[in-house]
């Protein structure tokens, strides 16, 4: 009896080393892949509205409207270790303040690497605000397209594709809709 025990447990612990090497194994090749895909980035319009909302109807917040025009690649980030990509395109500003923020306008999951070509003309997905409600003091903002890579086994890895060339500066607010 014992010995099957000892026999079972020695396999086990034989087993377990496999596959804590296997997986460190994978882990470190996903530094032989060094991939550094690069793609294009424009912002096409960028517009400011004063927004009455209704449930806060005495503060006129002011909402960035984004419309980008972006393509990059992302085939080469899929290897054996890819389990999937989040690419997000954010803005950057300065506040009055001197704090820099960013705030994320747009963001996508990719799963297969056959998903992995983004080419897209289209709005944000999430609005442009200003924890001040204001954009009237920030004067400009930069925009880029940064992804995560998230493997099977090892750490995240982060990047940046794309950046566009000039900050854009922020238009003055219009009335608009609420
Ligand atoms: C988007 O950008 C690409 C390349 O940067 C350009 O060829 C294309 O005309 C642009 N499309 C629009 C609608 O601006
Ligand atoms: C804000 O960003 C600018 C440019 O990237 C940098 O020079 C500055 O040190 C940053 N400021 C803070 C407070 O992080």
């Amino acid at each position: 009896m014992h010995s099957i025990y000892a026999r079972v447990n020695g396999i086990s612990a034989l087993w377990s080393t496999c596959v804590m090497v296997l997986l460190g194994a994978v882990a470190l090749s996903s530094f032989l892949f060094n991939a550094d895909p690069k793609g294009n980035l424009d912002i096409v319009s960028l517009k400011v509205f004063h927004s009455k909302t209704r449930r806060y109807p005495f503060r006129n917040e002011e909402i960035g409207f984004v419309k980008f025009n972006l393509s990059a690649d992302f085939t080469p980030l899929f290897n054996w270790n890819t389990k999937q990509l989040f690419v997000y395109l954010e803005a950057e500003y300065t506040s009055p303040q001197g704090v820099n923020n960013t705030v994320v306008i747009w963001d996508r999951i990719v799963r297969r690497k056959e998903d992995a070509t983004i080419d897209i003309v289209q709005k944000d997905k999430y609005k442009l605000r200003d924890l001040s409600g204001s954009f009237s003091n920030v004067h400009a903002a930069q925009y880029s397209l940064k992804y995560n890579v998230m493997p099977y086994v090892g750490v995240l890895t982060y990047g940046e594709a794309a950046r566009t060339v000039e900050a854009i500066d922020f238009p003055d607010a219009r009335d608009s809709v609420s």
